[in-house]
């Protein structure tokens, strides 16, 4: 017999997500729901939808910027779809895993373009919406597919295919991905992703605020700002870095990172937010888009 979903426990688990989210801020959703297996992240989805339920995926919560206002909707909570299994062509893991244990892992099991993925927080689903990377290398590069469950509670296996991720995006940002399997190649010698990883790691540390309570990069670098300038730099030029609003604050040190840097409200952040495109807008006359994903 299948058990219904519960939503007086989801009621009771409800918690504000301020405490699960990097940046520190968010109200509490009307139910929390955090399954450990597929069938019961598909049963949620089903039943939510049947009942009217907004739904929302809730990975490491470090993407994501939350209204204080309590959300009118259910969060779906991956934290406990755990699991790593070990194959001599590929690994399959969870989308619960947290994404740093998995690059730290990476370089001893091979597998491509992790490696040059330290400093990235998050779990291994919300990386994978995210097709999370940088300069020296991203979870796309070894992605070869993706299980979940669609927006009707349908569980899902997809190999990926050349179109289904983009620049910070991926067309699995709709859906609730549960896991992920990742290509091994035998070829990469553990001491060249080792070198790989600690310039990467060096760099991100140099130019990141790694340490703050952040959402990493908040704006999507603009597809034709001037001369290909990206975001960092044109905050930086409007001369940015450091403003504050309440306890929302541009990081000194990398000016498209925006910062809780005391007892920021998301009021602060949304306001320093429209504080900065406006500028970049009014200077440059650029639209900065948000990467951060926002429940407001
Ligand atoms: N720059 C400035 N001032 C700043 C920040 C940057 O002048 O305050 C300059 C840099 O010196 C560099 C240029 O802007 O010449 C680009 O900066 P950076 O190399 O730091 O890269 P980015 O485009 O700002 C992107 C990703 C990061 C990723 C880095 C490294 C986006 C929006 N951001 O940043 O991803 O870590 O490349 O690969 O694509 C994230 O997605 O959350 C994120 C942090």
């Amino acid at each position: 017999m299948v058990s219904p979903v519960d939503f007086e426990a989801g009621r009771r688990r409800a918690e504000a997500l301020a405490r699960r989210t990097s940046l520190g801020v968010g109200g509490r959703p009307r139910y929390l729901f955090e399954p450990s297996t597929e069938e019961e992240c598909a049963r949620v989805v089903h039943a939510c939808r049947r009942a009217g339920v907004t739904l929302y995926y809730l990975g490491g919560g470090y993407n994501l910027l939350v209204t204080d206002e309590d959300l009118d909707g259910a969060v779906l909570a991956t934290r406990r779809l755990r699991y790593l299994r070990v194959f001599a062509d590929r690994v399959e893991v969870g989308a619960g895993n947290p994404f740093p244990e998995l690059v730290r892992r990476s370089i001893e099991l091979g597998i491509p373009g992790l490696p040059g993925c330290p400093g990235i927080p998050g779990s291994v689903g919300g990386v994978v919406c995210m097709n999370a990377g940088g300069r020296f290398g991203s979870v796309g590069d070894a992605l070869v597919e993706v299980r979940g469950v669609d927006a009707e509670g349908r569980r899902f296996r997809r190999g990926v295919e050349a179109g289904d991720l983009g620049y910070r995006t991926s067309v699995f940002r709709d859906v609730l991905v549960t896991g992920a399997t990742l290509r091994r190649d035998p070829a990469l010698r553990p001491e060249a992703q080792r070198r790989l990883f600690r310039e990467a790691l060096a760099w991100k540390k140099a130019t990141q605020p790694l340490g703050a309570r952040s959402a990493g990069c908040m704006f999507r670098n603009p597809q034709q700002a001037l001369d290909g300038r990206s975001a960092g730099q044109l905050i930086d030029m409007a001369g940015l870095k450091g403003r504050r609003v309440g306890g929302a604050m541009v990081s000194p040190l990398h000016a498209n990172f925006i910062v809780n840097a005391g007892d920021a409200t998301a009021r602060d952040l949304f306001d320093l937010i429209r504080l900065v495109r406006d500028e970049v807008r009014a200077r440059y006359a650029v639209d900065l888009e948000l990467e951060v994903t926002t429940w407001a």
